[in-house]
């Protein structure tokens, strides 16, 4: 778990109280605490809200649960491209600005619905032109551009699922994932800017295509306004997006899709080297998110909205394309990082665009509460009315640093808890209702039951956080993997959904995300298997064995620290531990660089031979050892933990 012991003893003494402003609540979507009572039937409130999309033909049933395989509003008929963009060029939202979009040097683009519905139409003709038909699945590897979102959308329009992967993935890591889910097209960019320099997706791509037979075709985005122009295109396979979009109408009509269609896969880290592949479907998906949308950040017309969340992540795709732009609402995308050119670019966008509801990390507020506020006082932010967080416990000296510097104290924040699986948020504020207290993720969201369990199913006040009744947006599968699908998540108990997450009630009945209970590891906010970094220090020719671990980190939440064993009895050295480092970035992607490599003679095991990680952990975070009873060698973890504080200090 994230929290060591002190953390969490302070944190379940938090006694600070928010209670939403009065203002915000007359005016929010939601301001009616019965809203929770009213979705105890669950069916029906699901079911509201399910009307209020677009539907070619009305659904038979709500639900039908044969546990763990859910089908909602099967019968249906709709489409998630029709519902995020057609739905509004009738009305007055027609001319109302759908995306507003910055690049990282600065260049910006924008477009109304009406134009939005150009650039797909065009899009999703591009990819037919290709061959694309219903069910193929194609890859999407861009930089937060717009174009980025139209391949989404036009995707869904055309009934081909796509297949994020996001742009800080190395070549190996996105072929690994074209060719679990067989995906025929690719669409990548020429590069895109990060840092004040561009990064070679186009050049990744080629690498990974090389290692992918299925794919026939590569649509290659020119970014536009790149240092240079790195894009060697391979005659016959690779086209260039612009000069195809030339040749192509804007009107395509919405494929007419079943509720329980794939709309897209999205894979993630989970507790084996190999990532899993979410699957999500149409009709549950898109209500889910549309209602969390409208209620968890009480979205209306005159919003401007900005997740930070890139799309290759779910948050992406979730909370920056179909959840808002199903809403009508105005979106804000921005390409690159938030300490570019300088460390207020974050505060100089909501400044310049007016941000009424933002959406981020914990561990980007941490880094900004390090940055310093000066960065942050400089700009303009009384536009801010909402602000939310995702993807790691946030402290609640954070969540008070958000509250005071970044919302000036009146606007409400929303911490949400929910994963790539879940496909939507599950427990959370209502802004315009729930008293929040720093660091609680509150209670689930209506319609949602959570309970928390122990090992033997029964409740508890502190254990695994457990999901008791299905929930539209929730994964159907793995792709083509059922069976790791009804083990990883539905094996624990009954019919009940079991997250990978422990939690622990207050007096009061809020809940409190501790964080992780298995090998999967939370560095930034991104989810990292152990696993798939031990696989990659292992196939080092150096690398005898390896045991990866996380380390409690002051912006990261946590950082990954690897015990390494070396061939041969070879020592090793500082230029090996970055020799090691850097070849996990490249096999992986950054993000999975480790921050601490260890060399061992020997790693702690158990009799039968099985590497006690637990232990590990404990050396990483600096606590006393736990139980050492059942090791093969006492000794050997010993002499690891003293050198581990001897090199970490
Ligand atoms: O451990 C939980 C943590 O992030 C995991 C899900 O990661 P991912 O699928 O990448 O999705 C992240 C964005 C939805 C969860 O199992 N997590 C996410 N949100 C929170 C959280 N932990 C605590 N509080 C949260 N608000």
């Amino acid at each position: 778990m994230t929290h060591d012991r002190a953390a969490l003893d302070a944190l379940l003494t938090e006694k600070r109280r928010f209670a939403p402003p009065a203002e915000f609540a007359a005016a929010a979507v939601v301001s009616d605490p019965s809203v929770y009572e009213r979705a105890e039937d669950f069916e029906a409130f699901w079911a509201g809200w399910a009307g209020e999309l677009d539907w070619f033909e009305e659904w038979d049933t709500v639900l039908e649960w044969n546990p763990p395989h859910a089908r909602w509003f099967d019968g249906g008929k709709l489409n998630v491209c029709h519902n995020c963009v057609d739905r509004h060029l009738d009305g007055p939202r027609r001319d109302r600005t759908a995306l507003l979009w910055e690049g990282e040097p600065g260049d910006r683009r924008s477009f109304t619905y009406a134009e939005l519905s150009r650039e797909v139409g065009r899009f999703a003709n591009v990819l037919r032109s290709l061959g694309v038909r219903k069910g193929d699945r194609v890859a999407i590897y861009l930089p937060m551009i717009p174009e980025a979102a139209f391949a989404m959308l036009a995707c869904a329009r055309i009934g081909a699922p796509h297949s994020v992967v996001f742009g800080g993935f190395s070549p190996d890591s996105l072929a690994d994932r074209i060719n679990d889910a067989e995906a025929g097209v690719l669409i990548t960019a020429d590069g895109g800017w990060r840092r004040g320099t561009t990064v070679p997706l186009k050049a990744n791509a080629d690498r990974a295509v090389a290692r992918c037979p299925g794919i026939e075709h590569v649509l290659v985005v020119a970014r536009g306004g790149l240092k240079d122009h790195p894009a060697d295109m391979v005659d016959g396979r690779d086209h260039w997006y612009h000069e195809l979009a030339a040749g192509v109408d804007d009107d395509c009509p919405a494929e007419v899709m079943d509720a329980e269609d794939i709309l897209y896969i999205l894979y993630t880290s989970g507790t084996t080297g190999k990532p899993k592949g979410v699957v999500h479907t149409t009709g549950g998906y898109l209500t889910q998110v549309h209602a969390t949308t409208r209620t968890v950040f009480d979205l209306k017309d005159d919003d401007i909205y900005w997740c930070t969340a890139d799309v290759g992540w779910v948050t992406g795709h979730s909370y920056v394309v179909y959840g808002p732009l199903a809403a009508g609402a105005t979106v804000v995308m921005y390409e690159g990082a938030p300490d570019w050119p300088d460390r207020g670019r974050f505060w100089k966008i909501c400044e310049d665009y007016g941000v009424t509801v933002f959406y981020t990390a914990p561990t980007a507020i941490r880094a900004f509460m390090q940055w310093g506020e000066e960065w942050v006082t400089r700009h303009d932010l009384t536009s801010l009315r909402l602000l939310g967080t995702v993807g790691e416990p946030i402290n609640p000296e954070a969540w008070m640093w958000y509250h005071r510097v970044i919302g000036g104290e009146r606007c409400p924040i929303v911490d949400t808890w929910w994963q790539t699986e879940t496909g939507g948020i599950m427990i959370t504020p209502l802004p315009g209702v729930t008293q929040t207290r720093p660091g609680s993720a509150c209670r689930p969201f209506p319609g949602i039951e959570a309970r928390l369990l122990n090992d033997a199913g029964e409740e508890v006040d502190a254990g695994y956080l457990a999901v008791t009744r299905p929930w539209p947006s929730m994964l159907r599968t793995i792709w083509g993997d059922d069976q790791r699908y009804r083990d990883t998540y539905w094996s624990r108990w009954d019919g009940v959904y079991f997250p990978g997450d422990g939690a622990k009630y207050d007096e009061d009945g809020y809940l409190w995300i501790l964080g992780r209970v298995d090998d999967v590891l939370n560095v930034a906010g991104h989810r990292i298997g152990t696993m798939e970094v031990e696989s990659a220090l292992v196939e080092h020719a150096a690398v005898a064995e390896a045991a990866v671990v996380g380390k409690t980190h002051a912006v990261k939440g946590q950082a990954i620290a690897a015990f390494v064993t070396l061939m041969g009895g070879r020592e090793g050295d500082e230029d090996l531990a970055a020799e090691l480092k850097k070849h996990v970035a490249g096999a992986i992607g950054p993000i999975a660089r480790p921050e601490a490599i260890l060399f061992a003679a020997d790693l702690p095991k158990t009799r039968s031979g099985k590497i006690m990680r637990r232990l590990l952990g404990d050396i990483a975070a600096g606590r006393a050892l736990g139980d050492t009873t059942t090791l093969a060698d006492p000794a050997v973890v010993q002499s690891l933990k003293e050198r581990y504080e001897a090199k970490e200090g």
